[in-house]
Formats: C-alpha cells, structure tokens, sequence
C-alpha cells in the first residue's frame, strides 16, 4: 500500500518551459531561459512553500528534468516534491518500459524516488497501468497519477491498482477558463467525490490569458505555442480585459486572476512559472477570493471567444 496520504501544495510549478533552456531556435515556448534565471525561480518558489515540481520525460527530451535538477541542488530532498511522467509513445521496446523510462528520468532527476508518476496520456491503459505496481511495491514511486485519461480510462486505470491495493491518487488535465472540458464531462466532480486531486495544467493558456500577449504584443515569434495562440488573441481581448480589471481591483493581474479561479473551481494549478516575479503572483492569487457573479461573467466571457484550445496531444473528455 503507499504509505502516506498525497499532501500537495495549492499551486504546483510546472516545468515544461524550462526544456526550452539551451535549445536551438528556442523551442516550444520561445522561451530565453537561463540557468541564473532558474535558479531564482526555484529560491523563489521554495521560500514561498511552492514545493511540488512538475516535469515529464519528454519536456525538452529530458532537458527540463536535467535543469530542473541542477536548480534545486542545494536543497535537500524532503524539502520539495517530483512530480515526472512515462510518456507511452516514447517507450522503449525493452521487457519493462515503464521501469526504464523511470529509471532515466530518477538519473536526470538525481534522486532514487518520484513522489507523483504519471502515466501521461491513455494510449493504452490496460498495457502500461500493471507496470506501476512494482514500482509503487518498491517505493521507487510514492503516488500515482493518469493524465489525459477521460473517466472510463481512470476508472479502468484505478481497477487495475485497486487489485494490487493501490489507487490513482490524481488525475492531470487541461483546464482553464477556455478549456472546462473535464467539468463538463464530470471528472471534477468524480475526483472530489472520490478524494482524487485534480491537478489543472495550462491554465494560463501558455501565456495567451496573462493580460502579457495581445494581437499588439504577441506571443514569442516562431514558437509552437504562437503557432497555436497568436491568431486567437484577438477573440480573447474581452476576456483578459476583464480579468486585469478583476483583478486591478485586487493589486493583482489578470494571470493571478485565472490562478485564482482555477483555486475557486477546487484544483490545482499547475503553473508553468518561468520569473521568479511569477511566485509574486502565485502568493496574491491564493489570496484573491473571486465573487459567484465574476467566475460566472469570466465564464460567459470565455464561452463567447469561441475558441478551442484542446492540445494536439489530447483527445476530447
Ligand atoms: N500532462 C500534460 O499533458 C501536460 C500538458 C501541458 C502542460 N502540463 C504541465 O502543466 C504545466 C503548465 O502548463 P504550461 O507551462 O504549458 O502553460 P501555462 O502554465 O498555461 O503558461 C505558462 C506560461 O505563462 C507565463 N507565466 C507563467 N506563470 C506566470 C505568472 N504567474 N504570471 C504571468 N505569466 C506567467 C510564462 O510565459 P512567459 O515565459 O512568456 O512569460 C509561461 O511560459 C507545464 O509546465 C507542465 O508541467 C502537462
């Protein structure tokens, strides 16, 4: 059985970006990371109680788990959690896939355990599910979770750990004010009936519901995430207007405010923080208590861009 109840942060820290770090052309994000930078980050972030760190195997192809790494080197294990990924279209063809990936990702990572595994989407639940029970059995991983699985694929996903004695402790998915399509279809709902943490990711849109990027003042040129948001900034204008006013009446800005709401709908955030100031906003949206009337009129507001920002890499909930 895993020993300890999952205990999380309210906002955990994702590290997609910062496989950026080093690459030519700047990859996904186009983002100009630097090790310095990161390092701010992570002090940042640890002083805070910002403890729990997200990062997947293939972020970077293992580079945002190698910086994640080398910036919390001076902290001691205990002090902070690893939350990383078995990504099932990159696995190996070896006896156990879902060990080996693990066990590169414990090497870049530096350390002999991952509190938090994901599998990281559903490509083929009943194969790579088993998998994790050795490892939850050896304590190589503390906890359990699935990603992009819709609510069949995490029931059958629980049924198979429920017969070795463990339990999918968390489900990660999109969710964000323009993309609700796990409320919709009733995984919040089953995860807080069913005492299972649901861990938002891109509730930011990548940068695209700031109130930073505007069709004046676009996302990083050439990068994938401009590829996707760039031509809808336009239709979002009403939307992140809103939210910097919501939140200018709270010393706050508009990302703080799409924090905030992801806090008020019961999730976690997991925000891709890349500045060390982004732990400034993370502190105020876990103050901001947004009003019925605004998570109603911020929703209205969203529904009306007419957007869909489902990822490439996932299927509809
Ligand atoms: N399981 C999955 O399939 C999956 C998929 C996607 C993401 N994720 C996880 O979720 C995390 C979050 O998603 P994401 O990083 O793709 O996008 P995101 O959190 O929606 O947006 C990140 C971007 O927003 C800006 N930003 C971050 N924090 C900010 C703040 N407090 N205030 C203002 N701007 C801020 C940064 O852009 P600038 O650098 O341009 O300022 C950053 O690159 C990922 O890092 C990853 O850990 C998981």
């Amino acid at each position: 059985m895993t020993s300890e109840k999952l205990t999380v942060p309210a906002v955990a820290l994702g590290t997609w970006a910062w496989g950026d770090s080093g690459e030519a052309g700047e990859g996904y994000f186009g983002s100009r990371l630097t090790e310095y930078g990161l390092r701010e980050v992570v002090d940042k972030a640890q002083s805070n109680g910002f403890t729990l760190w997200d990062t997947a195997a293939v972020y970077g192809m293992g580079r945002s788990e190698t910086v994640l790494a080398r910036a919390l080197k001076s902290y001691d294990r205990g002090e902070y959690q690893l939350s990383t990924k078995f990504t099932p279209q990159i696995a190996g063809d070896g006896d156990d896939p879902v060990a080996d990936m693990l066990e590169q990702s414990l090497d870049r990572l530096g350390t002999d355990y991952v509190d938090l595994y994901w599998i990281h989407n559903p490509a083929d639940v009943a194969r790579w599910t088993p998998l994790l029970i050795p490892l939850l059995e050896s304590g190589r991983i503390r906890h359990v979770g699935v990603s992009n699985h819709n609510l069949a694929e995490i029931a059958l996903a629980d049924r198979i750990l429920g017969e070795a004695g463990f339990r999918v402790e968390a489900v990660q998915n999109h969710y964000s004010l323009l993309y609700r399509g796990s409320e919709r279809a009733g995984i919040l709902d089953h995860c807080r009936e069913h005492d299972v943490r649901f861990f938002s990711y891109m509730v930011l849109e990548q940068g695209a519901l700031t109130g930073r990027y505007s069709p004046a003042n676009p996302l990083p040129a050439g990068s994938s995430r401009a590829a996707v948001y760039n031509r809808i900034l336009p239709q979002l204008q009403a939307l992140t207007d809103r939210m910097t006013a919501i939140g200018a009446d709270r010393g706050a800005s508009a990302a703080d405010v799409a924090t905030a709401w992801a806090l008020a709908k019961g999730t976690t955030p997991i925000i891709g923080v890349t500045k060390a100031a982004h732990l400034d906003g993370l502190v105020r949206a876990h103050g901001i208590e947004l009003a019925g009337e605004e998570i109603a009129e911020l929703e209205a507001l969203a529904d009306a861009a007419g957007v869909d920002t489902r990822g490439s890499w996932e299927h509809a909930m």
